[in-house]
Parts: structure tokens; C-alpha cells; sequence
């Protein structure tokens, strides 16, 4: 007998109560009623309650607190299975002999929708949201979803919908048919009881959506959806076996349809692909969880200042605007100060024109939300001010200067340097403890990553408020320590010389970006260089030449195009010429390589895509570990983070780090020790990465550490 909802037992995460002639099932499986072993058993005992009592006339199923069922429990993936599986118990919900009702809110994803669609009727309050985001964990829905949502909604839809993970409104979900009715009552429970009394009332039956047929689609409608994913999801399995699982539901029974469906999810339960994609959702979210800002509260935040008004600073004004912010931003003079306001409206209209922003929002942030000047004065209400302006130390150190001067006391005061010493910025200040660095990336109000610079002054509640801005303005933040280029940029500079070195030893730039790009990046290493402008690495290269050590084997093929004026994109040239033809190798760059070599006595030698791409990777990683091991990034975790959401790693490779724990640690130190019989300077082992092959222990063993 299932306990009665009047008396729980703690640890029961479903709870039935009879109202009436009807059964109300309630989950309350806290954060996000995930469908966990004691749920899934929970609703099994429930439904086999049901099916022997004769008072029962319909059933509710409806979650507690904020959602309906969002999924599987995730945690459990990778452990043995234990019955109830879900497809079963889905089956034994539609099976039932009395009509059931999903009463639905908040968000009724992957295993949750297909609960609901499980059920027989669905209502949903207007705000809920649905959608099967399991090609997003690198799985499909693989407990009937593939096969039920084409009977309900179409083929086309549920392919679309599977395939891309998406979620989708109240409004596009009862259009689609995939739920019933949008009822505004304020309580799930009440709509649930409602729409089954009047399914009583109205004597009707079961609906199960498995004895539909779903309507046929020409066979050209897969091959296209195969060809467009093959190119958008390029390298990842889970969309192909999403495509083959929907593609069985229009030419299999139901039954047959579903075997089909778990041959398809058991294979990609089993890839290294499953484990990276659910190892970046944890670490996405594991990031916050940063001790030194354990129960610390953030200061408030309403009014932004932003110093600079270029290429970073407008991005971020438009970020803020967008998280509702008002902000104030700085420019040297009138001119400049015309220049910003015509770029951050131009974004703004961008988004108005996408549908991100409405017009009338649009109209009340040119006409007063947004500010902009080059009277600094105008930064005293100013709860955080985040300069952006040119990346040098003498002008950070005067504009610190002067808001140290201006900004009230309790104002935040940060710069998005991507190099500079945060100390050396906050030592300009009376007020050390309130200065950090939020180093946001280009386009800002696009890319997801912001690395929080935390300098040795910095408080722990001025770092904790960096992670609430963060929050508010939709971005995944990464503790970061102070360094020349903190986490992300410092990686970088290190595996961007591994990429030099396969060069310099025979491979040209093209074939270098070419096997990155068919790794899984999102683009190659030379091509991000033309796009980011050659000047900018350049003039890091100057700046770092005087304390560059002699034994480092230099590079200077990019600088001999810097020098004819070939800065990438902007000028029309660079390691590409950008032209008519779109994007095309410079020969000019096979020239200087080819000087290079001879100067350097170098017999240039074919190097395999595979050679680049492990040169490449083991360069990634073993800075990396470094940074961990400095303390730079808090875990191994951290660093996979930043170079998912800044840098375009492959997230179905999880991040660098999950990478070397898929490969094994002992191949990337072999890799390392094989490169550095050509060059022992730049290949030398980090200290942690030895000490963790010889302990025969993973990154991951840090992560949970
Ligand atoms: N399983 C286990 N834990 C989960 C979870 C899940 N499905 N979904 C969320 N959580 C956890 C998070 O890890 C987080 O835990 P911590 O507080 O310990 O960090 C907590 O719940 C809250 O999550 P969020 O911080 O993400 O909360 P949010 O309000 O921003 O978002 C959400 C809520 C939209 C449900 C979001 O968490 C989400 O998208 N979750 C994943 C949903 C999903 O992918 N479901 C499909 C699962 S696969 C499946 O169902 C396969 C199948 O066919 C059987
Ligand atoms: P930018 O050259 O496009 O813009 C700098 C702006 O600052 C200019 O508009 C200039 O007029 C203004 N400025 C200079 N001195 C000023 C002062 N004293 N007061 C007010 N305004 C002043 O440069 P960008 O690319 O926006 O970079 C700005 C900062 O952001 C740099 O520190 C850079 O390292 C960092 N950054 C740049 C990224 C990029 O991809 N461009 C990415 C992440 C960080």
C-alpha cells in the first residue's frame, strides 16, 4: 500500500491521495523532480494501486514546488540501470484502464515529457515549457518519445523538436497537439482535478498515444535532416540516432519501434561522447560553487558603469541593458562618446530585429536607461564600473585613479584587461578589496564566459558579487587567479605555440586549422587569429619579448605579416586573403614559413592530421594542469568550462581535461615526452600531470575531490 500524502515517510518522493473518485499523484523529488529510482518506483506502486482498486475513476499526475518532472536524474547515468525502467513504467501509465492527466508547469522535460506523454490528456499552465533535450546530453529520449511524439505532433515537428533539444512554449506545444488545453489556475493540483473531473463527467477513455499512426513523410525528409546535421552537429552521434529513432516510429509498430529506439539510446549511453556532454552540464553548474563565497552575500546591483566604448565596452553595456541594467558609459570625448552610443544602439536594434528585445524596450533604453558620456563624474551612483578601455597599463592605471577619486564608497571596480596584473591595477586605488577583473569575451553580449579575476585584496563578497552580475546577465562564470591571461588566454598562448611548432616542423597554418576544425573546433587556431586581428597577439608578442626566455624556439612568421600590414580580416588579409571568394589560404604565409625554416635550419617533414591534433591537445592540457596546480583555476572542471563557453572547444569532448581523462593521462605525458625531443623547452611536463599518471589517477579524481 503507497503511503497517504497526510502521512509521508520522509524519504517517498510520490505521494498519492483518492480525492474523490480520483487519484492525484504527487512528486516532490526536490530541486527538479527528477525521475529518480524511488520516483520511478514511487509511481510504479502508485499505478499498481490504481489497478487494483475499483474506486478509482481517472488519475492526476501533477509535480510539487516549481516544475513538473525535468528528466531522468542525470546522476544515476552511467550507473546500472535498476527497475522500474522507464520505458516500462511509461508504458504501464498508458496502459492504465482509467484516463490519466499530466497537469503540467514549469519545465516537463526529456523522461518528464515523455511521462506526459505517457498519460492521455495534458493540461499546462500558460508559462510551462516543454522539449526533449536529451541530444543535448549526447542520448536521445529513449523512453518512447521518439516514438510518441511523432504520432502526436507530426513527424516533421518531432524531428525538428529531438533533434535540436529545444524547448518549446505552451502556446507552440498545444498548436503542435502535444498537449490538450493552457488553463490559467494559479494551482497545478486544482487544474489537474479539474480537467479529470470533467473527462469523468464526459465519460471519456483512455487516448493512448501509441495506438495512433503516425502520418507518413517522404523519405527525403530524413536524408535532408541527416545531410543539415551532419554539417550543424558535425562529428556527434546523437543527433544521427535521433534521426534513425524517429525514422523506426513511421515504419515500425510501436513495439518494434521502441526496441529500435533503446538499441539507439544504448549506444549512445555507452559513448565517450554521453559522458563529456553530461560531464560540461555538472561542471557548468559545479563552477558557482566556489568556497570562498560560500554563504556570502552579494552587494546590490543596479547601476553599471562601463569605461570605453569599443569593441568590449559596448558589448558589455549591451549585455547589461539587455539583463535590464542601467548603465552609464565613458568615452574620451564627444566624438568617441557619438561613436559608442551609435554601436551599442546598432546591437540593440540587432536584437530588437531578432525578436530578443521588444521595441518599446528598445525606445526606453535610448531614452534614459542607457547613458553615455565622457564626464566620469557621472560614475558616483555607480554600483559596479567595468573598464574596457585600451590594453595598456598606463591608461588602466589613470582611469583606476580617477574612479578611485569619483565612485562612492562599496562600488565595485573591475577591468576587462585580458593580460594585465589585476594587483598591480588595484594597487592604483585606495580600495584594493573592491577592485577585480571580470574579463568578458567578444562579441560580450553573446559569449557565455566570463572569467572572475580574483587579485590577492580582492573580498570574498566583491568576488561573490561578481558571480551574481554573472548570473543576472546569463553567463557561466569561472573563478579565475591573477596571471598573464588568467585561464583561458594563458592556455591559449601556450597551445597556440604548439600550433606554431607543428608549423615550423612541416605542417602549413591550413592544414593545421583544417585538422583542429575536423577535431571538433569551431574554428582553426590561424583563422581565430585573422578574426580576432593579427595586432592584438602581436602586440602581446612585444610586450612579452623583453622577459622572453632565450631557449623558447620564436615563431615569427606572424609577425612578418603584421609588419606588411596584414592584421587578418580588418586589412583584407592575413593568413587568409578575404576577398569575393570568401575566405582563401595567403600563399604570401607559406613564403615567410619557408624563409623561417631555412633561418632556422629546419628540413620541414609531413605531419599528420593526428600528430596536430595530438600536439595541439597535449600542449592544452598540460598548461592546463599547470593552472590547476597553481591554483589559477579552482579544479580541473573549471578550466574544461572556460574552454567550452570561450574558446569553442567541442562540448561533446567536454573540455580539454575530460578529453585527457577519455585518452588517458599516460598517452598525453607520452606525447609530451615523444614533442620534447624536438623541443624541450616548450614540452615540459607539468609536475601534476607526472604525479597523476604515477598515482594512476584522472582529473576527474580532482574534481570530486
Ligand atoms: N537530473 C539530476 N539533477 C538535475 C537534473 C536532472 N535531470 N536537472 C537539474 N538537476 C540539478 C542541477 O544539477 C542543479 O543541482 P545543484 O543545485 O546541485 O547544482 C539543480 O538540479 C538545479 O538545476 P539548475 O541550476 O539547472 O536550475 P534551473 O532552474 O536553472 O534549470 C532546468 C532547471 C531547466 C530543469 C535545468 O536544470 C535543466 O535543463 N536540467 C536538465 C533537463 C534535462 O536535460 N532533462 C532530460 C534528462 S535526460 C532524460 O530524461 C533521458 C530519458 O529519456 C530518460
Ligand atoms: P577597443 O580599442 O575597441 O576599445 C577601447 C575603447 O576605449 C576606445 O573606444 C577608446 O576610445 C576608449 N578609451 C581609451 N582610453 C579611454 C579613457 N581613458 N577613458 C575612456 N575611454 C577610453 O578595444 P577593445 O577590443 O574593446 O578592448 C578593450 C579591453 O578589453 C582591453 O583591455 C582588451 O584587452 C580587453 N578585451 C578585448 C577582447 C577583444 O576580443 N577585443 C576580449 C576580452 C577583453
Amino acid at each position: 500500500m503507497l503511503p497517504r500524502k497526510e502521512e509521508p515517510p520522509v524519504s517517498n518522493p510520490v505521494l498519492m491521495e483518492v480525492v474523490d473518485d480520483i487519484a492525484v499523484i504527487a512528486i516532490a523529488n526536490p530541486p527538479v523532480n527528477a525521475l529518480s529510482h524511488a520516483v520511478r518506483s514511487g509511481l510504479d506502486a502508485a499505478f499498481a494501486e490504481i489497478a487494483r482498486r475499483d474506486d478509482v475513476k481517472a488519475v492526476v499526475i501533477y509535480g510539487t514546488d516549481r516544475t513538473f518532472i525535468a528528466g531522468a536524474d542525470i546522476r544515476e547515468f552511467g550507473k546500472p540501470p535498476q527497475e522500474p525502467f522507464l520505458p516500462d513504467l511509461i508504458n504501464r501509465i498508458e496502459a492504465c484502464v482509467v484516463p490519466v492527466v499530466a497537469a503540467l508547469h514549469g519545465t516537463a522535460l526529456g523522461g518528464g515529457l515523455e511521462v506526459a506523454l505517457g498519460a492521455h490528456y495534458r493540461v499546462a499552465v500558460p508559462n510551462a515549457r516543454f522539449g526533449l533535450p536529451e541530444v543535448t546530453l549526447g542520448i536521445l529520449p529513449g523512453a518512447g518519445g521518439t516514438q510518441r511524439l511523432p504520432r502526436l505532433a507530426g513527424v516533421e515537428f518531432a524531428l525538428e523538436a529531438i533533434t535540436s533539444g529545444r524547448q518549446i512554449s505552451a502556446d507552440e506545444a498545444l498548436k503542435a497537439g502535444v498537449i490538450d488545453r493552457i488553463s490559467d489556475t494559479s494551482d497545478v493540483r486544482e487544474m489537474g482535478l479539474t480537467y479529470a473531473r470533467e473527462l469523468v463527467a464526459s465519460g471519456a477513455t483512455p487516448r493512448r498515444t501509441s495506438e495512433l499512426s503516425p502520418v507518413p513523410v517522404a523519405a527525403e525528409v530524413f536524408d535532408a535532416a541527416r545531410t543539415r546535421l551532419a554539417k550543424k552537429a558535425r562529428g556527434q552521434l546523437a543527433p544521427q540516432n535521433c534521426i534513425k529513432a524517429v525514422e523506426g516510429a513511421t515504419r515500425l509498430s510501436f513495439a518494434e519501434g521502441l526496441a529500435n529506439e533503446r538499441a539507439l539510446f544504448q549506444e549512445l549511453m555507452e559513448s565517450d561522447q554521453r559522458a563529456a556532454l553530461i560531464h560540461a552540464f555538472f561542471a557548468e553548474r559545479q563552477v558557482a560553487k566556489v568556497p570562498e563565497i560560500k554563504d556570502v552575500a552579494p552587494r546590490t546591483i543596479d547601476q553599471i558603469g562601463v569605461i570605453g566604448g569599443g569593441t568590449m565596452g559596448a558589448g558589455i553595456a549591451v549585455s547589461a541593458l539587455l539583463a535590464g541594467l542601467q548603465v552609464t558609459l565613458i568615452e574620451r570625448d564627444a566624438d568617441a562618446v557619438a561613436r559608442a552610443e551609435a554601436n551599442v544602439s546598432k546591437t540593440l536594434q540587432g536584437s530588437v530585429k531578432r525578436g530578443k528585445l521588444s521595441q518599446e524596450n528598445y525606445d526606453a533604453i535610448m531614452g534614459g536607461t542607457f547613458r553615455a558620456s565622457d564626464d566620469y563624474a557621472t560614475l558616483a551612483e555607480a554600483d559596479v564600473v567595468i573598464e574596457a578601455v585600451f590594453e595598456s597599463m598606463e591608461v588602466k592605471k589613470d582611469v583606476f585613479t580617477k574612479l578611485d577619486a569619483i565612485c562612492k564608497p562599496g562600488a565595485i571596480l573591475a577591468s576587462n584587461t585580458s593580460y594585465l596584473d589585476v594587483n598591480e591595477i588595484a594597487a592604483m586605488t585606495s580600495r584594493p578589496e573592491d577592485v577585480i577583473g571580470l574579463h568578458f569575451f567578444s562579441p560580450a553580449h553573446v559569449m557565455r564566459l566570463l572569467e572572475i579575476v580574483v587579485a590577492d585584496k580582492t573580498a570574498p563578497e566583491v568576488t561573490a558579487t561578481g558571480f551574481a552580475l554573472a548570473k543576472r546577465l546569463k553567463k557561466v562564470a569561472v573563478r579565475a587567479g591573477v596571471c598573464d591571461g588568467f585561464i583561458g588566454n594563458r592556455i591559449l598562448s601556450h597551445y597556440r605555440k604548439a600550433g606554431d611548432g607543428a608549423v615550423l616542423a612541416g605542417a602549413s597554418p591550413f592544414e593545421v586549422d583544417r585538422a583542429l576544425v575536423n577535431f571538433g573546433l569551431a574554428m582553426g587556431p590561424y583563422a581565430v587569429s585573422d578574426l580576432a586581428g593579427l595586432d592584438i597577439g602581436w602586440a602581446t608578442r612585444k610586450r612579452l619579448a623583453p622577459t622572453r626566455d632565450p631557449r623558447e624556439v620564436y615563431a615569427e612568421f606572424a609577425d612578418r605579416l603584421c609588419e606588411a600590414g596584414h592584421f587578418g580580416r580588418k586589412t583584407g588579409k592575413g593568413f587568409y586573403v578575404y576577398g569575393e571568394e570568401g575566405q582563401v589560404p595567403n600563399d604570401e604565409v607559406l613564403e615567410h614559413i619557408a624563409m623561417e625554416r631555412a633561418a632556422k635550419g629546419i628540413a620541414a617533414r609531413k605531419i599528420s592530421e593526428q600528430e596536430i591534433v595530438d600536439r595541439y591537445m597535449a600542449a592544452m592540457v598540460n598548461e592546463a594542469a599547470r593552472v590547476v596546480e597553481e591554483g589559477i583555476a579552482l579544479r580541473p572542471l573549471d578550466v574544461d568550462v572556460t574552454l567550452l563557453n570561450g574558446y569553442g572547444f567541442p562540448r561533446w569532448r567536454g573540455g580539454p581535461m575530460q578529453y585527457a581523462d577519455t585518452v588517458g593521462l599516460d598517452k598525453i605525458l607520452a606525447d609530451i615526452e615523444r614533442f620534447a625531443q624536438e623541443d624541450d623547452f616548450l614540452w615540459q611536463p607539468a609536475s601534476l600531470l607526472k604525479r597523476l599518471v604515477a598515482e594512476g589517477k584522472t582529473f576527474a579524481d580532482l574534481n570530486n575531490a
